[in-house]
């Protein structure tokens, strides 16, 4: 079979019965292991329910009517110069026959038309199938996770950079999440960053990739905006009656904005930041942390230095 064999469409919510019906990431028998936990969230994808703008771009055969393939894009209002991708799917008797290639061009068109600048997937270590195919097209691997997990980009080169940099001459605000912050806190995420090692633990199911099954209830978060646009995030979680916080972002302002928001909610809280992210500690002085001693620990199988710090008086 050839390309020309099927037609590609861009399907918005309502997606149209025989879509849902067929759609393969809702079936247990397709996620597998993973079904419980990503099911909830693809389900309000299809009932168009996320609050973000979710297209499903699919494939189907021109002479039977059946749906063949399929890809996810979401975008947000606040942040319309990026897009998620994922969910990639081929029916297995039409792989090969380039019908993937096709539905990465009509999205990946759809998205330059739309003003998408970056497009974030994940995909796994083990399917290098996909990465070629995805490395082919431009994407770049932005960041491995140990247990097999992949991020790729697609952006101009160093565009995040300045995306996630403030105007200096604006406020920063830090309040809760939002959905519409998840793909940009995503891009943020997936940033390499030796220090994000320390991610509290249980932050996120694989630790970078939090939009769809993190459990925002296990501890608490403010994001650090400007103009609706997320710049850094600050995490809190539980530990020993304490709350152990973190921050991530690549501005000091945005960064001690968020911060200091959880710092004056949560005044029993402590820090431990490698001794060398002077981002990261600066960040946290400014919130009104004191470095509270310095000690050694094991990091992803090698030994740092943390600093810890303790809320100001
Ligand atoms: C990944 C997937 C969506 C691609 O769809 P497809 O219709 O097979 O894609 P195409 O026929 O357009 O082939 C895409 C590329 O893979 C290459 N390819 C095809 N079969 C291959 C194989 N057995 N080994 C290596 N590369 C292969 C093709 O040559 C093509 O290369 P190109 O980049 O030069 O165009 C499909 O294989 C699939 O559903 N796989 C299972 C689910 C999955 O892995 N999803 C991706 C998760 S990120």
């Amino acid at each position: 079979m050839a390309p020309a064999d099927f037609s590609y469409h861009i399907l918005k919510p309502p997606f149209p019965r025989d879509f849902v019906a067929w759609y393969p990431y809702i079936r247990p028998e397709v996620l597998g292991p993973r079904h419980e936990r990503w099911r909830r969230w693809l389900l309000r994808v299809i009932d168009g329910e996320t609050g973000m703008i979710d297209r499903m771009i699919a494939a189907r055969n021109s002479a039977s009517g059946e749906w063949v393939g399929v890809v996810w894009t979401s975008t947000s209002i606040t942040c319309p110069e990026l897009a998620h991708f994922g969910w990639f799917f081929v029916e297995d008797g039409c792989q090969g026959s380039g019908v993937g290639g096709h539905v990465i061009e009509t999205s990946m068109s759809m998205l330059r038309d739309d003003g998408v600048r970056m497009v974030m997937l994940p995909t796994q270590l083990e399917n290098e199938r996909a990465i070629g195919m995805y490395y082919r097209r431009g994407w770049q691997l932005s960041i491995t996770d140990p247990s097999g997990g992949v991020w790729m980009v697609h952006e101009p080169p160093g565009y995040y950079r300045s995306f996630f940099a403030p105007d200096p001459g604006r406020p920063i605000r830090a309040s809760a999440p939002e959905p519409v912050d998840f793909v940009a806190l995503d891009y943020l995420l997936s940033r390499p960053a030796a220090p994000i090692r320390l991610l509290p633990l249980g932050l996120v199911g694989n630790r970078r990739f939090i939009s769809f099954t993190h459990d925002w209830d296990e501890g608490a978060y403010r994001v650090a905006r400007q103009a609706g646009r997320p710049l850094a995030l600050a995490a809190a979680l539980p530990v020993d009656g304490w709350h152990k916080l973190d921050v991530f972002g690549l501005d000091r302002r945005a960064m001690s904005v968020a911060a200091a928001a959880l710092v004056e909610e949560l005044p029993k809280s402590f820090a431990e930041v490698a001794a060398t992210d002077s981002l990261r500690r600066r960040a946290l002085e400014d919130a009104g942390m004191v470095p509270d001693g310095v000690h050694s620990a094991q990091v992803a199988g090698a030994k740092i230095s943390l600093c810890r710090y303790s809320p100001g008086s």
